[in-house]
């Protein structure tokens, strides 16, 4: 079978599967052609000699939203494509000139986020007076240039470079993870002849073990080197290489050893061939049976935009969705590969623990007037409502109306801990938001590590780091990261330096243009969380890192669930509640220090998986997960977002909301809302900013504002708050390819 007509039988079904694809459209402006006659030379030389075709001047449309600014019109240069005039910046590429005009170049070692390699020859256009085709994505823009990119020598050279390609590439598009969104697939039908030349043995390639993450098959390998470029660029490891040279070239780890990054998983997307997909999802579904559901991811704080594809009622994987102003197109691979953890340790059915310990599975009905009787037996402020890091705005705004209803005001989100604070927004979120960080020049890192704590936010200020210079000073335990950094010291007693202005990186911030203090959530655990804030903010005014047009002073979230708890006032009463209590309502808690709990305390657990609260729990109430319900949820830097149901909900759980709305009813003390609206516009009255979706709500006032504390700063030292990124929630701790990663890939 020709590579033609073999390739056409495997992409025609996915073609229109291909226009929602995130990556290039080619079937939207190409016609699938091939050109033969340019085989011959004389048949060549007259395609050739033909008269140029009038050009198309209609408006165009740039291809992926490529966007242009021209702040300053004396910078601008124009050149033609394809004789349609174009206006674009000094320094643009042939390739983006194109892309502003509308036309898609071939490619598959370019990509607008890593450097230029220009080594595979797909993107050859033909430029007036140059004698040869030449390579757009490496070939700069120069005024009045004109490119010409459907000409039959155009043509010709992309077949040819296409027909060198698959000379080695193997024809196993049938048992390929790749077929079906595969760059060279699409490419080779969209640009490539129908026939070949090369009738020798194709080469083979050992396949190499990157992990329990990333399946090599190496053979596929176009050595386009992007995977070589993301790892160096972007992920900050120097674990992939290029080894060999000429036939001998192949993609390799020098040294036998796995990819040890937290954002490995990346490579999957952008390898434009079969040779790197994912290890989980091997031989599972082909991506035509999917169905995609967009949603957000909850894992950590940063709120990063995913793609969640199902097929029937199980959630076959999760893959980034482009959104420039937080997660770029990279997620983590907690993110990527934490979903076999949805199938895991679910919590189907409501059940009570009898007298002999072991958890009996009873109605909904008994279950809640189980519950309904101890609540209507305590005294109101022995009630105590703790929310799970996975919460959403919605089921928080309940958990809190219904305790409110009960008497009791001690309810608050897990990692905010009970000293929580939430007078001042600008108190508790990333201030500068996740994409200005680029702006930043010299950051301090106040008992915060990024790279475990939200991966691509870490991603942000290694990419400023190798951008800007920028200086990075960290005050902490030691810990790993991927940028040049200074490690200032342990304790708090390096902030009191910084702030007195007696130690050397105090200067480092005097003298920034845009200084960035990032403080970790962790902090909010500790006694001396007052006064580290106020030594912090002495820093924050030292070096004007307020200012009317800048503020880079941030607290980094853990997760996901805190910005929103914060928003909607879910702050404790009382400091020592849990150690009085005689009522506790864990919705979805599994990181409270339940030792506190005093041992004839009854303890209900609602969550979606049997994890460290169901152990203490007397009755359970099953709950959905983030991929099976609809909820709002707040990131760290104030942006609101929702979730989508992309799977029903396992066995007999419901929305926690419900849960809480139905409890109430048999409590006695019926919540006013009943459907998903009624409790938004409740939302509303509280924070009406976790209404606007997809939008960031910036913090109103300086958190200057707050009076200076009165409290003293301890010399015990920051302490580490993730002590394993790939295990920090009920999810991923039920999954088995994190636990995996866990042993392999965590650095002891
Ligand atoms: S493995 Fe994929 S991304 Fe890496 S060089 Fe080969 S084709 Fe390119
Ligand atoms: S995309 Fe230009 S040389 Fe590869």
């Amino acid at each position: 079978m020709g590579l033609g007509s073999l390739a056409s039988r495997v992409i025609r079904p996915s073609a229109s599967r291909l226009l929602n694809s995130h990556k290039n459209g080619f079937f939207l402006t190409r016609a699938v052609s091939s050109t033969p006659e340019l085989h011959n030379a004389d048949q060549s030389a007259a395609a050739q000699a033909q008269p140029e075709p009038t050009p198309d001047l209609s408006p165009r449309t740039p291809v992926g939203g490529a966007r242009v600014h021209l702040p300053n019109p004396e910078d601008a240069i124009e050149v033609f494509v394809d004789g349609y005039p174009v206006k674009i910046p000094k320094g643009f590429t042939v390739l983006q000139a194109c892309e502003v005009a509308g036309v898609d170049i071939p490619r598959f070692c370019y990509h607008s986020r890593l450097s230029i390699a220009g080594n595979c020859r797909m993107c050859l256009v033909e430029v007036e007076k140059s004698p040869k085709p030449v390579a757009s994505c490496a070939m700069p823009a120069l005024p009045g240039m004109k490119i010409k990119t459907d000409t039959p020598v155009a043509k010709k050279a992309r077949e040819g470079v296409m027909e060198f390609l698959l000379m080695n590439h193997p024809l196993d598009c049938p048992i390929c993870d790749q077929g079906g969104e595969c760059d060279l697939q699409d490419q080779s039908m969209a640009f490539g002849s129908d026939r070949g030349r090369f009738t020798d043995m194709k080469r083979s390639v050992v396949d190499k073990n990157l992990g329990p993450l990333v399946k090599t098959v190496m053979t596929r390998c176009i050595q386009c080197t992007r995977c070589v470029r993301f790892a160096t660029e972007v992920a900050g490891v120097q674990d992939l290489g290029m080894l060999g040279r000429g036939s001998g070239e192949e993609i390799g780890t020098y040294v036998e050893k796995l990819m040890t990054s937290e954002l490995s998983g990346n490579v999957i997307d952008i390898c434009p061939v079969g040779a790197l997909t994912s290890k989980p999802f091997a031989f599972k579904a082909r991506n035509w049976e999917l169905k995609g559901t967009e949603s957000i991811d909850v894992t950590d704080a940063v709120g990063s935009n995913i793609r969640i594809d199902s097929r029937g009622p199980e959630v076959m994987r999760i893959i980034p969705r482009l959104n420039e102003d937080i997660n770029e197109e990279w997620i983590s691979d907690k993110t990527r590969f934490c979903y076999d953890g949805l199938k895991r340790q679910r919590l189907n059915d409501p059940m009570i623990r009898d007298a002999d310990g072991r958890f009996r599975a009873v109605s909904w009905a008994d279950a809640l007037s189980v519950v309904a009787e101890i609540v209507n037996q305590v005294k109101p402020e022995e009630i105590v409502g703790i929310a799970g890091q996975l919460s959403d705005a919605e089921s928080m705004m309940a958990l809190k109306d219904f305790l409110n209803r009960l008497g009791s005001n001690n309810v608050w989100c897990e990692r905010n801990g009970s000293y929580a604070d939430a007078d001042l927004r600008s108190g508790y979120l990333m201030n500068t938001s996740i994409s200005d960080l680029e702006k930043g020049d010299a950051f301090l890192l106040v008992g915060t590590q990024p790279r475990v704590e939200a991966a691509m936010v870490n991603a942000r200020i290694r990419k400023t780091v190798r951008a800007n210079h920028a200086k990075v000073g960290y005050i902490g335990p030691q810990a790993d990261f991927n940028y040049d950094h200074q490690h200032l010291g342990t304790s708090p007693q390096t902030l009191v330096e910084i702030a007195e202005g007696c130690h050397p990186f105090s200067s480092v911030l005097l003298n920034a243009k845009n200084p960035v203090i990032i403080v970790g959530a962790g902090l909010f655990d500790r006694v001396d969380k007052d006064a580290i804030f106020s030594t912090v903010e002495a820093i924050a005014n030292n070096a004007k890192v307020i200012r009317p047009d800048w503020n880079g002073f941030n607290v980094l979230l853990l997760s996901a669930a805190q910005a929103a708890a914060l928003d909607l006032g879910l702050v404790p009463e009382s400091v020592d509640s849990l150690q009085t209590s005689k009522f506790v309502y864990l919705m979805g808690a599994d990181d409270v220090n339940l030792d506190k709990v005093p041992a004839d305390a009854f303890v209900v657990y609602q969550g979606h998986h049997g994890d460290r609260g169901v152990y203490r729990a007397n009755v359970i109430l099953p709950a959905s997960a983030f991929s099976e319900k609809e909820g709002t949820y707040e990131n760290t830097e104030g942006c609101t977002q929702q979730t989508l149901p992309a799977v029903p909900t396992v066995g007999d759980a419901r929305d926690d909301w419900k849960i809480i709305r139905a409890l109430s009813e048999v409590v006695g003390t019926p919540l006013p809302y009943d459907s998903l609206a009624a409790i938004r516009s409740r939302i509303k009255t509280v924070a009406p900013n976790l209404l606007h979706v997809d939008e960031r709500e910036p913090a109103s006032f300086s958190p200057f504002l707050k009076p200076k504390s009165a409290q003293k700063i301890s010399s015990d030292p920051f302490g580490t708050v993730v002590e394993n990124f790939y295990m920090t929630d009920p999810i991923t701790r039920a999954s088995k390819i994190m636990a995996q990663c866990s042993a392999l890939l965590s650095k002891k």
